[in-house]
């Protein structure tokens, strides 16, 4: 197992967000969570960065319970992280090439040539090269995104967490950020988790979907028992997503 999560709970204001997450992550899998607005699948991501602490539950990655670790331990856990934020979380003073290089700059370890060569891999890995030099104000919605892509992987890590790769994109943009996701895990080989409420979406990039509902991880399998699952919250928040039931009673 890649990441193992036990019994997380938090409450956030006063509410309970979540109440008992159990999940377990394969090596080199493409996990989806997929849940209604407001469940908690951005505070469950934070959890997994270690930009939350729990109130109760461990989150085991390599033999460490990371919720357990100091702050600088915790740093060097996160480098095996990339994260790919809701909103893409340029800075707009920046470059293109020098959003993406930020994190190899700050480690320290990369010559300034190194770093311009990764750079310019990352971003023709995501569809863009030669937008180095561009401002992220200059690029779309859907450029942006990709953006956000190419920085969480140059670091080549081992984990690449995606929140809401295709919100607010349209359909056309947001199948080809999926290719993209498809793309960028036969290249690196990386464990990803994707969190979304994007249906299309998750059965087209997905090894292993799971639901998060209540709190609670309330369904975890593969796209084929989700078709056929006859658990009616399932039911009802596929269908909400106009997929379709056959006569058969399994999803279209
Ligand atoms: N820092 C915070 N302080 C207080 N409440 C919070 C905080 N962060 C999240 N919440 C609450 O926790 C719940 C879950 O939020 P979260 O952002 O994880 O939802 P989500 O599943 O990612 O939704 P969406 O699909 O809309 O992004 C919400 O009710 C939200 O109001
Ligand atoms: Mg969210």
């Amino acid at each position: 197992m890649a990441l193992i999560i036990r019994e997380l709970k938090k409450s956030l204001g006063g509410k309970p967000v979540l109440q008992g997450v159990d999940l377990e992550v394969r090596n080199g899998e493409t996990l989806v969570i997929l849940g209604q607005s407001g469940c908690g699948k951005t505070v469950l991501l934070k959890h997994i960065i270690g930009l939350m602490k729990p109130d109760e539950g461990e989150i085991w990655v390599d033999g460490k319970d990371i919720t357990k670790l100091s702050f600088k331990e915790l740093i060097k856990v996160r480098r095996q992280f990339g994260m790919v934020f809701q909103a893409s979380a340029l800075l707009d003073s920046m470059t293109v090439a020098e959003n993406i290089g930020l994190s190899l700059r700050r480690r320290g370890r990369l010559s300034k040539e190194e770093i311009r060569r990764r750079v310019s891999e990352a971003l023709e890995m995501v569809g863009l090269k030669g937008w180095e030099n561009a401002l992220p104000a200059e690029l779309s919605g859907g450029m942006r995104k990709r953006v956000g892509l190419a920085r969480a992987v140059v670091t080549r890590p081992r984990f690449l967490l995606y929140d809401e790769p295709t919100a607010g994109l349209d359909p056309v943009m947001a199948r080809s950020i999926d290719r993209l996701i498809v793309h960028l895990k036969e290249h690196m080989s990386s464990t990803s988790i994707i969190v979304t409420h994007d249906i299309v979406s998750a059965f087209s990039v997905c090894d292993r979907i799971a639901f998060l509902h209540d709190g609670t991880i309330r369904f975890l399998g593969y796209p084929e028992e989700v078709r056929h699952s006859e658990d009616p919250v399932l039911r009802e928040f596929f269908s909400g997503g106009l997929v379709l039931w056959g006569e058969d009673g399994a999803l279209r």
